[in-house]
């Protein structure tokens, strides 16, 4: 059992089992999940500044609680997102599904998105070096971070196929790939797992590839399900500061923020309904898209772990999912210059 570091406790913590019944799971590929994951993104980047203990400290308590899909990738923090799952796994790898990602070239040093690489050579030097940070001998859940469209997708799955076959990767998956690059890739090697934004506000998956994923038999996992922060109601997170990368998403601007704050006053009259908070109702409606279905809400403080495993206890009705699915966000998902 991880010791807690101080924290701030949020007033309601519905206990999505307890620590003593396992979690409810579903499958990726062969890999058994938990119908939760862990995003660890925030733990070193993204949305200010974090303590790198407090980081480990999270994943420890999510494994503690059976949330065993961790997930990173090789350029969060320049490689040192890969090394912090490492240290918070070590030793017990093997109450861990470590996700990874490759294919999103940064600015050495500095860690920005400077473009895309799907090459063969690319993938295969990125695996050994998440390997390496991650302090394991396999990834079990290898993603192609964006589709490079200079690369035929078929060398990209192609090259992760080979790392299957080399016994250092056990499932591929795809990140932000379309329905008809999901198709192609799926066609060179299985595609388990598509990692996609899907949250209240952000809905671009349902009308193109999620038809196709579910065709395949993809598992689908929604990252940001709580659009990244802003549907906690946390007023924090709406008021990003200085090296926060929300400050420079449309959602956030001046001309959208009021509107998007009035639709989380929506959800959080539907969450007092629940005795839920904000966050609960967030991850719930992605929990309620299917079976098939992994959200990997991202923190970096142990207590919203349990929090947010309380979503698996929230039952949304027919009239709350009709008030939800009406929700519609000011402002797009990114800003001209993309991001992660
Ligand atoms: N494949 C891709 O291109 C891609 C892109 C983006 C993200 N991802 C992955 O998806 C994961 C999750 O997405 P995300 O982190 O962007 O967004 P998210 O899960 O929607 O939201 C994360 C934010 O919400 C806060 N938060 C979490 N639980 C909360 C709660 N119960 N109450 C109040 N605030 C809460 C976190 O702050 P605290 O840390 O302070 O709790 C963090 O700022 C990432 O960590 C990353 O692994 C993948």
């Amino acid at each position: 059992m991880t010791t807690l570091p101080e924290d701030t406790t949020p007033d309601r913590r519905a206990s999505g089992g307890t620590e003593s019944s396992p979690l409810p799971t579903t499958r990726i590929g062969a890999l058994t999940v938990p119908r939760i994951g862990l995003g660890c993104m925030g733990m070193t980047m993204a949305y200010g500044r974090r303590d790198p203990e407090q980081g480990v400290a999270t994943i420890r308590h999510a494994l503690d609680r059976g949330v065993s899909l961790l997930d990173t990738a090789d350029m969060y923090a320049n490689g040192r997102n890969e090394k912090l799952v490492g240290r918070a796994i070590a030793r017990r790898r093997e109450d861990a599904v470590l996700a990874t990602k490759a294919g999103i070239l940064t600015v050495p040093g500095i860690g920005l998105p400077r473009g895309l690489s799907g090459r063969p050579e690319h993938i295969r030097a990125r695996a050994e070096r998440s390997l390496k940070n991650l302090g394991t001998d396999h990834i079990d859940l290898y993603y192609l971070h964006r589709v490079d469209p200079k690369v035929p997708i078929e060398e990209s799955v192609g090259a992760m196929a080979q790392l299957v076959e080399r016994g250092l990767v056990r499932e591929i998956g795809l990140s932000e790939a379309s329905a008809a690059d999901l198709r192609r890739a799926h066609a060179t090697h299985p595609i388990a797992a598509l990692e996609t934004e899907w949250s209240i506000l952000t809905r671009d998956i349902e009308a193109d590839a999620l038809p196709v994923a579910r065709e395949l038999g993809v598992t689908v996992v929604p990252y940001s399900p709580i659009s990244r922060g802003m549907l906690s109601g946390d007023a924090a997170a709406m008021r990003p500061g200085l090296l926060d990368f929300r400050r420079v998403l449309p959602r956030w601007s001046p001309k959208n923020r009021e509107h998007n704050a009035g639709l989380v006053e929506r959800i959080r009259e539907i969450a007092e309904a629940h005795d839920a908070t904000p966050a609960q109702i967030a991850i719930a409606w992605v929990l309620a898209r299917g079976e098939d279905v992994v959200p990997i809400p991202g923190t970096s403080r142990p207590l919203r772990i349990d929090e947010n495993l309380g979503a698996l206890d929230v039952r949304l009705g027919a009239e709350d999912l009709a008030v939800l699915d009406a929700l519609r966000a000011a402002g797009a998902r990114y800003g001209r210059t993309g991001g992660v």
